[in-house]
Order: structure tokens, then sequence, then C-alpha cells
């Protein structure tokens, strides 16, 4: 079976080359003319563990190719459509749709009849979306009968990033959003291999496979402010934030995963996600409390993060080194997007503060970044430590978690640490001779 993958960013690329593993012929089509030639080249534009070999098993093995022409999705059995949903400049957050509508007026014109292909949203689209591509296809091309000469389906992607090949191929669930069993059929299909593996494969209609995918990532970001907001009140009554959640997670109800607290969630997702399921709210005229404030209390805590560094550091600030360990919105990836230190690190160069930031995943592209436009790079955590009055831990990076201390402890001007991820022990450090802060502990 052909498919074909229009848009190769973190989502697309991956979800190709997982298809492509499961011996599927694929193409990855992606207007970006650069980012398709270092592709052909099987150079990864993104930082996913795995990718790389997967992407150069199976374009050697010819199971896998790259195009910028959307005409080579000829003859495709399934479309997916993977590209990008950002925020909307304008308005309450919702998603901005124009990339996916201008691929689909784009396809309008290639649908074979004779392929009969299935066209699925791969992107988080909000609820409805469905129905208006089939509106575009109706007005782009008036000749092709939905339901009989092409049909559309919900596939929404639950892809972590930094663990998106092992999410892919071990997924908790798949959700097809579907309107009649043919469709059914070709995506049960499709995602045969991974029953092999008892992966549940949900089917649905199509607003509820939208919905589902913003319910769930609206949920984990609440999930994650309510674990922030418990550390605030260990902060200042006592208890262990970390035991809280431990003490929580062993319900099977409320579960263990996503109760770790930190500077705020960022990524393309989360921020994106729960502003995009606010403005559907806000555009049925449904008020929404819990979403509005998860969205509010995620900013106000980067902000918190800032406070937390100013009384450690101590007036006066101007002229105080900080080492910044991390700067990505989490382990394991390049990915900037709406990460925490985009607000934080600005914040301490207003008040004087030099921040010297050292992230493994750190490359050239980082430099071009406008909040870090007063940043100064460190190539290694020796160098990056070296003088400051403090250290902060923003990201999770596993490199950071085996740094020898009393090393550490000879290079920096003060001892002082504020480890915003909980990644090291209190008492240790106390015993060192640092000071230490971290988050959820008085
Ligand atoms: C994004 C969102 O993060 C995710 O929530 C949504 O489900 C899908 O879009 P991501 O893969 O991170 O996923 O997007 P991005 O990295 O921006 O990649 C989108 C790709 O589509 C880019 O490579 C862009 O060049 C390509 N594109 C965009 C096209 O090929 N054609 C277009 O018309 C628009
Ligand atoms: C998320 C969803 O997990 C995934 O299912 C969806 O497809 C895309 O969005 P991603 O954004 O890649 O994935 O990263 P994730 O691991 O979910 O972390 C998101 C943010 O939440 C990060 O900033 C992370 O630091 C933060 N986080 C996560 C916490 O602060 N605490 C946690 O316990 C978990």
């Amino acid at each position: 079976m052909k498919i074909a993958v229009i848009g190769s960013g973190y989502v697309g690329l991956v979800t190709g080359a997982c298809f492509s593993e499961f011996g599927y012929e694929v193409v990855c089509v992606d207007k970006d003319i650069n980012k398709v030639a270092l592709l052909k080249k099987n150079k990864i534009p993104i930082y996913e563990p795995g990718l790389e070999d997967l992407v150069k098993k199976n374009t050697s093995a010819k199971y896998l190719s790259f195009s910028n022409n959307l005409k080579s999705i000829k003859g495709s059995k399934i479309i997916f459509i993977a590209v990008g949903t950002p925020t909307a400049r304008r308005g309450e957050g919702e998603a901005d749709l124009k990339y996916v509508f201008q691929v689909c007026k784009d396809l309008s014109k290639l649908i074979d009849k004779n392929d009969k292909p299935l066209i699925v949203t791969k992107s988080t689209v909000p609820i409805g979306t469905g129905s208006q591509i089939i509106n575009l296809f109706k007005k782009y091309c008036p000749n092709l009968q939905y339901g009989v000469d092409y049909n559309i389906a919900s596939n929404p992607e639950f892809l972590r990033e930094g663990s998106a090949i092992e999410d892919f191929l071990r997924p908790d669930r798949v959700v097809c959003g579907v309107a009649n069993y043919e469709t059914e059929t070709v995506l049960k299909e499709l995602y045969r291999p991974l029953n092999l593996r008892e992966a549940p494969v949900l089917f649905t209609d199509i607003e509820s496979a939208e919905l589902i995918k913003y319910a769930s990532n609206a949920f984990l970001a609440l999930k994650i402010s309510f674990i922030n907001e418990i550390s605030d009140l260990c902060e200042k009554v006592g208890g262990n934030v970390q035991m809280v959640a431990k003490g929580m997670g062993l319900d099977n109800r409320i579960g263990a995963k996503f109760l770790h607290p930190g500077p705020g969630f960022g990524g393309s997702c989360f921020p994106k996600d729960t502003r995009a399921l606010y403005a559907s709210f806000k555009k049925n005229k449904l008020k929404s409390t819990l979403i509005k404030s998860v969205i509010n209390f995620n900013e106000e805590r980067k902000l918190n993060m800032v406070k937390k560094a100013k009384m450690l550091l101590k007036k006066p600030y101007k002229g105080k080194k900080v080492a910044f360990l991390g700067v990505t919105f989490k382990p394991n990836t390049d990915d900037l997007r709406e990460s925490p230190s985009l607000v934080i690190i600005p914040e301490l160069n207003k008040l004087g503060v030099h921040v010297y930031a050292h992230d493994p995943a750190y490359n050239k592209s980082f430099e071009k970044i406008k909040q870090f436009k007063k940043v100064k790079w460190k190539k290694s955590i020796s160098d990056v430590v070296k003088g400051t009055d403090m250290i902060l831990i923003h990201t999770e990076w596993n490199e950071y978690r085996g740094i020898d201390l009393k090393k550490i402890k000879k290079l920096v001007k003060n001892k002082v640490i504020l480890d915003l991820r909980n990644i090291f022990n209190k008492n240790e450090l106390i015993d060192i001779g640092f000071v230490y802060n971290n988050i959820g502990q008085k």
C-alpha cells in the first residue's frame, strides 16, 4: 500500500518513517526545499533519538522517499496531512488552519478517483475541521463525490518529542475518526502491524477523534499544573511535593505519570492545544474556567521562577552571573517552542544578570532566538558554571543528573543552586556546602 505524508516536521517525519518501518511504501512531501534536500541525504533536521537510523534504513530499502512536489502523492491509498497548526496571531488562541486548508486546496486538483484516496488529518485540528475539509473539496473539485471518489478521516497523534518513535510503535491507543465502514476497513488494514502488540485501535466519529486529542493534551497540561500548584503550597507549609506526587500516583485512578513539578509546561503542543481548546469554548459561548486557569497559571509560573531566582541571587542583581543549564522545553529534544527559558532568561537579563547557558542539544540556531540575544553559550558544564553566582537547572537532561558537585564547587564563585526540576538531593547538596533551592520543598 502506498502512503503519502504531507508535512515533514516533528509529526510528519516520524509518522512517515514509522509507517515505512511497517513495510509500506511512503512518500514524505514538504514545501521546504532545504528540508527535503537534507532528508534526501539522510540528514534529519530535528533531534529525535532513533529517527536518523529509521530514515536511513527505510530510504535505502526504498520504502521511504522524500519530495517537494505534491504530485508525488500519486497512487497513494492514504494521504496524511501533518502540517503545522500553530496558534493564530489574532483572536482568542484558536489554531491557524491556513496550512491545512492550503494543502487541501493543492490536493483537490491532484485527486485521482481511481485511487479513491483516504485523506487523513494527522495534525492536531479543532473539532469540526473534518467537515470543513469536505466542504473545501466540494468547492475546489465539485466533480469528485465525497464517500465515492475519496474519503476523509481523523487520526490524531500522541507522540511525545524525544520518545516519538517508541510512542508510535508502542502506543497506548490509536484513535481513528471515520464516517463510514469502508474508511474503517482501510485504517484497520493500515494499523494491523500494531495489533500484534495489542495496541487498542479505537474507531469513533470524526468529531470525537478531533476532540480526544485536545481533551487529552489539555488534561495532561491540567495534571502538570495541578502538581505545580501543590508544590507552591509545599514550599510554604512543608511536605515534599515529590513524596506527595508519589503518594497520589499510587492511586491508579490518578496514575504516577505527568506529576513532576517544574517551571511550567512548554513545547509545540500543550500551550497551543490548551489555547485552541479554550478558543473552542469561547467560540461556542461556553465558559471554561479550568482550561483558562491552566493557561494563566502556566504563564504566571514562569515569572514565579524568576522570583525564586531573585530570592537566591539576592540584591544587587546587576552584574551577577547565572549558569543556565538546559534551555529546551524538555530533555531529548532540540525544540525551544514555548520553553519557559524564553521567558525566564529575558527577565534575568532585565535585572542586569549575565546569563551563561549550556544545552546538550545546542546548535547554531539557538543563537538566532531573540530572547537569547544576550546569552553567552558555553560548550561544557564546567565552562558554563565557572565564576557564577548561581547555577539554575532548567531542563532535566541526564547529563546534569550526574554532575560532579565536588568539582563544580571549586569552579563557581558562589555555591548556590536553583533546581527547577528537582534532579538533585537537597541534603546531599547542603552537606557539600551549597545553598540549594528546588521545587516543592520548604
Ligand atoms: C505541528 C504541531 O506541533 C502538531 O501539534 C500538529 O499536530 C502538526 O503540526 P510539527 O511536526 O511540530 O507538528 O510541525 P512543524 O515542525 O511546524 O512541521 C510542519 C511541516 O509542514 C514543516 O516542515 C513545513 O515546511 C511543512 N508544510 C507546511 C508543508 O509541507 N506544506 C504546507 O503547506 C505547510
Ligand atoms: C505532548 C504530549 O505528551 C503528546 O502526547 C502530544 O502528542 C504532544 O504533546 P510533548 O509536548 O512532546 O508531548 O512533551 P511532554 O513530554 O508531554 O512534555 C510537555 C511539557 O510538559 C514539557 O515542557 C515538560 O517539561 C512538561 N512536563 C511534562 C512537566 O512539567 N511535568 C511532567 O510531569 C511532564
